[in-house]
């Protein structure tokens, strides 16, 4: 049993950033950051992230009359409750009896959150999916070795709970203080630990579903993998021999969304995914997680 994309949006913010303006005030330069991450601008906004969930969900036009589940996933909200599925299925008008939950895993939050929307629905049954970040809150903009990587954002999905393939993979291993936010502090990451986590995890993971499923590369229509550093992404490609023209990547315009990376690149290629083919995707992060699914679209 799988899940069917049947709309995407995203959601426009209001500042754009480019690396010079991190060249201005830190000890980096532009050169530096497009070389090591890919990165060439990123968005904020003053908007707070209940301001983002009712701006963002007003944009969806689908029918809402068989939504029965609402998933936000954000690790970045300031308003503990209610929680923006909450605020997202008023602004909308949803049903009362729809379930609605906020998850937090960080940058694999939003595949997390698919997982669930298919174990939950039945036949012909929709949910709407999202995230939510506003991570400009918790970013010290005087680390370099964070400032540079985030951008705010939120985007999301309405998806139909079909018959079609749909498998998931999922790992947390220890986090040993990779990648922390205390109430009332900024990120700390270890970004070299958590690129090495990525490289080797991610792949193992895909291939785990690729092989569940006796896909082989080749076979692999599209893939969507976690916005963090082009690096990272090339290198899974590459261990997985999956051509880069299959990727999606939009990393040199928004940076590091969490969450909110895999449905921005839905959203701005909604069109070119097609009914059938077989898509990949894989979010990773902070826990550390992996969350990957192979579905047919
Ligand atoms: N500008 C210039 N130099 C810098 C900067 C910067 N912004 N940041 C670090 N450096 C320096 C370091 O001090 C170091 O200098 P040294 O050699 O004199 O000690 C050198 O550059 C190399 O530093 P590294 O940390 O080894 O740089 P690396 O090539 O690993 O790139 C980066 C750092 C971009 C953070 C990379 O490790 C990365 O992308 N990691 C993964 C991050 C990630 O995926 N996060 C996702 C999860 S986020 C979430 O879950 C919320």
């Amino acid at each position: 049993m799988g899940l069917k994309f049947i709309e995407s949006k995203n959601l426009d913010l209001e500042i754009k950033r480019d690396n010079l303006y991190f060249e201005e005030r830190l000890d980096t330069s532009s050169d530096w950051i497009e070389k090591r991450t890919g990165i060439k601008t990123r968005f904020f906004t003053e908007l707070d992230t209940e301001e983002m969930t009712k701006k963002l969900v007003k944009n969806f036009k689908s029918d809402i009359e068989n939504l029965d589940l609402i998933i936000c996933a954000s690790f970045s909200t300031k308003r503990r409750m209610p929680s923006l599925s909450s605020i997202a299925r008023e602004t909308i008008g949803a049903n009362e009896n729809v379930l609605c939950l906020d998850i937090n895993l960080a940058c694999a939050g939003f595949s997390a959150a698919l997982i669930l929307a298919e174990k939950y629905l039945e036949k012909g049954r929709k949910a709407l999916i999202f995230a939510c970040e506003k991570i400009s809150d918790y970013m010290d903009f005087s680390d370099r070795s964070t400032a540079i990587l985030f951008g705010d954002g939120a985007a999301g999905v309405i998806v139909e709970k079909n018959e079609k393939l749909f498998i998931s993979d999922t790992k947390s291993l220890n986090h040993e203080n990779t990648l922390n936010l205390y109430e009332g502090e900024t990120i700390t990451m270890e970004g070299k630990k958590v690129y090495r986590f990525a490289v080797e995890e991610v792949p193992k993971s895909l291939k785990k579903l690729m092989c569940e499923s006796d896909l082989k590369p080749d076979e692999i229509d599209k893939i969507i993998l976690h916005q963090a550093n082009y690096r990272i992404i090339n290198s899974v490609l590459k261990n997985l021999e999956i051509d880069e023209d299959k990727s999606f990547s939009n990393l040199d315009v928004y940076g590091n969304t969490s969450a909110a990376t895999i449905p921005i690149v839905i959203a701005e290629n909604f069109e070119k995914i097609k009914d059938g083919e077989i898509l990949l995707m894989s979010g990773f992060g902070a826990g550390l997680s992996v969350v990957s699914i192979l579905m047919e679209c």
